[in-house]
């Protein structure tokens, strides 16, 4: 069977490097290891609509920043198809026979709609789609017959989901959809990188994330001055914990023995680094000054072709096109064969034509 990738994100707002060490930098990784058939990285701007139905512009305004990061963290249009989910019309028709599939108590329970319907205050007024978007999130993995998912944790529920569907639909039809596996970090520290103050997820709203497109001098200064670390570390001589310190969680994210060689030659590696923290004697600025280091090897490059592609804006959309088109012709293959499957294709169904048609002449003999 081949190997079929397919994730995305919502078009929502730049990414951060939260997105980045959680998935961004594992696609490709994925891409590049040469292992997968097909690749698909969807900009789920109609799964951002669900929530952001009054606000289209947002939307709309972030699908290229979402593309720009793409590209710039290495993704190659040559290697992966890069789609617009709303260019799709498939995946709503997809949905529209999912839903038959899954109950209304099922999504009730479904922990990532639920805690995000409370984050959006939504308990008495969810929109229906909004409600339903792992069913629709289900048709965006099927369509593809993805194989593999690569997410982040908050995904799990919605990828067990996908698979119920996928289960059902097999049962009641016949083997068509493909069920799919998630694949989520293996790094703790890469599944849910903290905010620069260490309250929360990254968030905009929040105030706290470090982009991707972050100059690097925006980058220093939220490390400098928003990171939280231990508030307890008051001299340097002091011993410092690393429960909640955030520069320790954003090193076990980003941090490789080799940029010990290169930026602080008097540790082998974090271990040592933290050990010392630990017994006293290391001040915060020399650990957000490594980290600094470290983070800004990674970010440059992609700094720097951020910057680029920004020239070529109308090029980003001509991928972003053509992405869709293929992607598109993908789609239609799995809905014609759904559409056999759950014997809806009566204009291709011969036998049922040729077999009504004998039903009604036996009937007028
Ligand atoms: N729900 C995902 C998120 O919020 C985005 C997404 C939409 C997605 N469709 C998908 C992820 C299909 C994986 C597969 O990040």
């Amino acid at each position: 069977m081949s190997k079929i990738i397919l994730t995305g994100d919502r078009p929502t707002g730049k990414l951060h490097v939260g997105h980045y060490v959680g998935s961004l930098r594992r696609r490709v990784q994925l891409q590049n290891s040469g292992e997968y058939d097909k690749i698909f990285i969807m900009i789920a701007d109609a799964q951002a609509l669900t929530d952001n139905a009054d606000n289209p512009e947002k939307v709309r305004q972030n699908i290229i920043e979402v593309a720009l990061d793409y590209l710039s963290c290495g993704l190659d249009p040559a290697r992966s198809t890069l789609l617009i989910q709303s260019q799709i019309p498939e995946l709503a028709e997809l949905s529209f026979y999912y839903m038959n599939l899954v109950t209304v108590s099922r999504l009730q329970r479904n922990p990532t709609v639920k805690a995000e319907i409370q984050m959006r205050n939504f308990e008495a007024s969810i929109p229906v789609g909004f409600f339903t978007y792992p069913i629709s999130q289900a048709a965006d993995i099927t369509a593809f017959k993805a194989t593999t998912v690569p997410v982040g944790d908050d995904q799990l529920p919605m990828i067990e989901q996908c698979r119920e569907i996928v289960r059902r639909f097999n049962f009641i039809y016949g083997d068509t959809l493909v069920e799919p596996e998630a694949l989520i970090p293996e790094n703790e520290a890469c599944c849910r990188l903290p905010g620069t103050d260490g309250k929360a997820k990254m968030s905009k709203s929040l105030n706290n994330c470090i982009y991707l497109s972050d100059s690097a001098d925006q980058v220093w200064d939220k490390i400098r001055n928003n990171m939280f670390t231990d508030p307890n570390h008051l001299k340097v001589t002091d011993p410092g914990s690393l429960e909640g310190n955030v520069a320790f969680t954003y090193l076990d994210a980003f941090c490789r023995d080799e940029h010990f060689e290169r930026y602080l030659p008097e540790y082998a590696n974090l271990d040592e680094l933290k050990g010392h923290y630990q017994r006293g004697g290391l001040g915060d600025m020399k650990v957000k000054k490594f980290l600094n280091a470290v983070m800004q090897e990674e970010l440059e490059p992609i700094r720097n072709r951020r910057k680029e592609l920004a020239g070529r804006i109308p090029e980003v959309y001509d991928i972003l096109k053509a992405g869709s088109e293929k992607a598109r012709e993908e789609a239609a293959r799995t809905v014609d064969e759904v559409k056999a499957a759950m014997k809806i294709n009566y204009f291709e169904d011969e036998n049922l034509i040729r077999e009504q048609a004998e039903k009604y002449a036996a009937e007028s003999v």
